[in-house]
């Protein structure tokens, strides 16, 4: 049968209210990619597989919770969405509010989103409002809005955005018939290590799947939940996940320390290092913030502090690299220019 997208697919799992109303660009269904080179690069002797959530529609993982929160938001008759965002909830929200025929407003710090994103957030038809200040300050203020005028907020505070990003886990463990050993990702406001610990948890409840060890990983310069407390003037590369103050901090430790996991903080270069391998070794582009997670994973099996050996491995990778195209051409070399001849080219390419 033609995929129908997630509420058509998973709907039946998801904690919705009756009067919701599909809104859906097809989103989920994503791959599940072996990484063969990239296990052998940090060590082998291990699967690892990677969730390509780049491939979503607008390009990130927050297609997933969007289609459930802007179809709650529809079906509830709302007819003005708004979220704060580093640029992905951004994007996806204006894309599921255009299809839906709703106004949308996002709020974004100034200056610290990455170009694809907010190119996607001005293309989908987003009232877009620069904050002079952080992610944690902007969320403060959709926050302050929304209760006090009738706008929906779609962060992932909004308990349907963590119902929709549920499904990334049943996907996993549909494709492998079990969850895996672990599973390492990325995280900034909390949101999805929340719903995959939740995914989990119900999939293994209905059908004895297990559940994975779960390694979150916050970049150095941005990791509250490993500091133990708020970061006033967080700083990354990983834009993405530049983050103070994660709303689902509490659930994020919890769904960590129960599965007898971690949430551990890797270094802009690490993950910048990453972001390169995945796309050389494997041909995975993905923005920064996406490469965290296995940056978070080689830094620990480098220490020898979490054996992977014989293990299976899920890393979810969150955003595609065409989101952040300036990290790789700000310092690039310019390529080289020839003359349109074939001796020109030879000598180039032959020396
Ligand atoms: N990876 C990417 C590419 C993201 O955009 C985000 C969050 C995360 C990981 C972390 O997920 O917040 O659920 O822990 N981006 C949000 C945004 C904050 O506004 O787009 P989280």
């Amino acid at each position: 049968m033609t995929y129908q997208g997630l509420l058509h697919k998973y709907g039946y799992l998801l904690d919705l209210p009756y009067y919701t109303q599909t809104v859906s660009l097809l989103e989920g269904n994503t791959p599940l990619i072996k990484a063969d080179r990239l296990s052998r690069e940090l060590g082998g002797g291990f699967e690892l597989l990677i969730k390509y959530e780049g491939l979503n529609p607008t390009g990130s993982f927050k297609d997933r919770g969007m289609t459930a929160a802007v179809s709650e938001a529809l079906g509830r008759g709302a007819t003005t969405v708004i979220c704060a965002s580093t640029g992905n909830t951004a994007a996806s929200a204006a894309a599921y509010a255009a299809r839906a025929g709703m106004k949308s407003i996002v709020l974004i710090p100034q200056g610290k989103v990455a170009a694809g994103k907010l190119a996607g957030a001005i293309a989908y038809g987003a009232q877009v409002i620069q904050v002079d200040g952080s992610f944690d300050d902007a969320l403060t203020m959709v926050i302050e809005i929304t209760n006090k005028h009738p706008i929906c907020l779609v962060n992932s505070i909004n308990p349907h955005r963590i119902e929709g990003q549920k499904t990334a886990a049943f996907e996993i463990c549909d494709r492998l018939d079990s969850a895996p050993d672990w599973l390492c990702l990325p995280v900034g406001n909390a949101g999805n290590i929340t719903s995959y610990w939740a995914g989990f948890k119900q999939y293994d409840e209905m059908k004895a799947t297990g559940l994975p060890q779960v390694l979150g990983v916050q970049a150095a310069g941005a990791a509250p939940l490993v500091a133990g407390h708020p970061v006033e003037y967080p700083e990354t590369v990983a834009t993405a996940i530049r983050i103070g103050k994660p709303a689902r901090g509490e659930q994020a430790l919890q769904a960590a320390e129960a599965s007898n996991g971690r949430i551990i903080a890797a270094t802009d270069e690490e993950i910048l290092t990453m972001q390169k391998a995945l796309a050389v070794l494997e041909g995975i582009w993905v923005e920064p913030a996406s490469a965290a997670g296995l940056a978070g994973l080689a830094v620990e099996i480098e220490h020898g502090t979490l054996n992977v050996k014989g293990k299976r491995v899920v890393a979810i990778c969150t955003g595609h690299g065409l989101k952040d195209p300036e990290i790789i051409t700000h310092d690039m070399q310019k390529p080289l220019i020839v003359p349109p001849r074939l001796d020109a080219l030879e000598e180039v390419i032959l020396g």
